[in-house]
């Protein structure tokens, strides 16, 4: 199960050992008020209730028999189980292969007495208390499970580098040599992993990358946005990059023209000529003046608009903004600020990408460094595989060309570098990466 984007998802998975997989799976929309509810406990039970109707749905004769085993008081094991890989995609202190601390939360949600406890043992308490045949068995951040679910689908062997998600948040997670990892020598509850591969994956949360703002670009509809959210001072990468951001910042820019006369947005004489009957209006309960109102869907819509007089955005004012009549000009406008967020938010992601293939020096390692044989016939080949997934990398026109474009002008990558990189989809990773981390952190037996 994916918690941690606009939509909670339950799916199951067959792995069908060949790059393939087929996958059944149940979306709901996280109702607003769960995101920020009192206790983590209400979270947590609605989480275990979508598992039980997902598996009375999809797997009801196991369902069923399970339960009639558990009343005829029958021995109940392992293979009467499924297991869950649970994809929590917020900052973690993660100690074992299914058991991890929240730090903080972040994308919206808020619920204060979850911060520090162990989310593996607050979702198990919940589908316990429902009976369900469920155990957690891996708890695994989406960058993960695309860093997984890319190195399972790619055809031939692939040795992925990092696995990045560009959607409601901004993270990513890459392989990085065991002796590297410091921080192991320092924690205070000492970690349970498997250390015969000499790997670890790290995920970065790169979402919190400058939260100091030493580098960061700033503008006063950024300043504003976070001084607004739930979380001031916190993932202010993330805040400049990610999908839940993107529409809020257009938003506040949007509003700061109109308010400042000057610029004639909304008010010029073109949009009052235009159609002879009407002038631009907005409407009085437009979303645009709502916190968040404007979804960063609409940014897509403008930045991708080919059409004569700017006809689509016009349409988009008009039925998700509540901006009637606006002109060709106005949508224009619209059309470059959107531009200039977008392509600075992909522009951002490439700093990203580019500083951990730098980092891990991934470019200019030769075949003797590689960490396994399967990365050293990349190196070979001269490729560096990044699978990414979300909103952005799926639906935002020319989300990466303008990450390759910057890529180029890195130093330490340039023209030759950047061809070398391989960057693929990995749709859906979150829940595939998921599931091969619970079957390998399971054993194989079960339903
Ligand atoms: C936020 C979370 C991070 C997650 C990312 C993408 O940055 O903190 O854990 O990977 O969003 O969903």
């Amino acid at each position: 199960m994916d918690l941690g984007g606009t939509n909670f998802r339950v799916c199951s998975i067959k792995l069908h050992g060949d790059t393939t997989f087929s996958l059944t799976q149940s979306k709901v929309a996280i109702p607003r008020e769960l995101m920020v509810a009192k206790t983590s406990q209400e979270l947590f039970s609605f989480l275990a209730k979508q598992i039980e109707s997902f598996l009375k749905q999809h797997h009801n004769d196991h369902f069923e028999g399970f339960h009639q085993k558990r009343e005829a008081g029958q021995d109940l094991t392992d293979e009467h189980f499924f297991k869950l890989g649970f994809t929590f995609s917020f900052p973690v202190n993660q100690i074992g292969i299914n058991k991890g601390h929240l730090i903080r939360w972040t994308k919206g949600f808020d619920i204060a007495d979850a911060i520090g406890k162990d989310v593996c043992a607050l979702l198990q308490a919940e589908i316990d208390a429902l009976h369900l045949p469920v155990k957690v068995a891996a708890l695994v951040n989406d960058t993960v499970g695309t860093l997984m679910a890319r190195s399972y689908t790619s055809p031939g062997k692939t040795g992925t580098l990092l696995g990045g998600i560009f959607g409601t948040g901004t993270n990513g997670a890459y392989v990085e040599k065991l002796d590297k990892v410091t921080k192991l020598k320092k924690m205070e509850v000492k970690g349970d992993f498997d250390s015969t591969t000499g790997n670890m994956i790290i995920n970065t949360e790169w979402g919190s990358f400058d939260n100091e703002m030493s580098v960061l670009p700033n503008t006063p509809y950024d300043d504003a946005l976070d001084k607004e959210s739930n979380n001031p001072g916190i993932q202010m990468f993330e805040k400049r990059v990610s999908g839940m951001f993107l529409g809020e910042i257009l938003r506040r820019a949007i509003l700061a023209m109109i308010k400042d006369g000057k610029t004639e947005l909304f008010s010029d004489e073109s949009s009052k000529t235009n159609d002879v009957h009407s002038t631009c209006t907005i409407a009085d309960d437009s979303p645009l003046y709502k916190q968040w109102g404007l979804d960063t869907s609409f940014l897509s819509i403008a930045h991708g608009d080919q059409s004569q007089g700017y006809r689509i955005t016009r349409q988009a004012l008009s039925k998700d903004l509540g901006v009637d009549a606006a002109s060709s000009e106005d949508a224009e406008a619209i059309k470059i600020i959107t531009e200039a967020i977008g392509k600075r938010s992909a522009r951002l992601s490439a700093v990203a990408i580019g500083a951990v293939i730098i980092a891990t020096g991934n470019l200019t390692l030769t075949a003797g460094e590689a960490v396994d044989d399967e990365h050293k016939q990349l190196i070979e080949e001269e490729v560096v595989d990044v699978g990414v997934d979300g909103s952005l990398v799926e639906y935002y026109p020319g989300f990466e060309q303008y990450v390759r474009d910057a890529l180029r002008e890195i130093e330490g990558i340039g023209e030759k570098g950047e061809k070398r990189i391989r960057i693929g989809i990995a749709k859906d990773g979150s829940g595939v990466g998921a599931a091969l981390i619970a079957l390998v952190a399971g054993g194989i037996d079960g339903p």
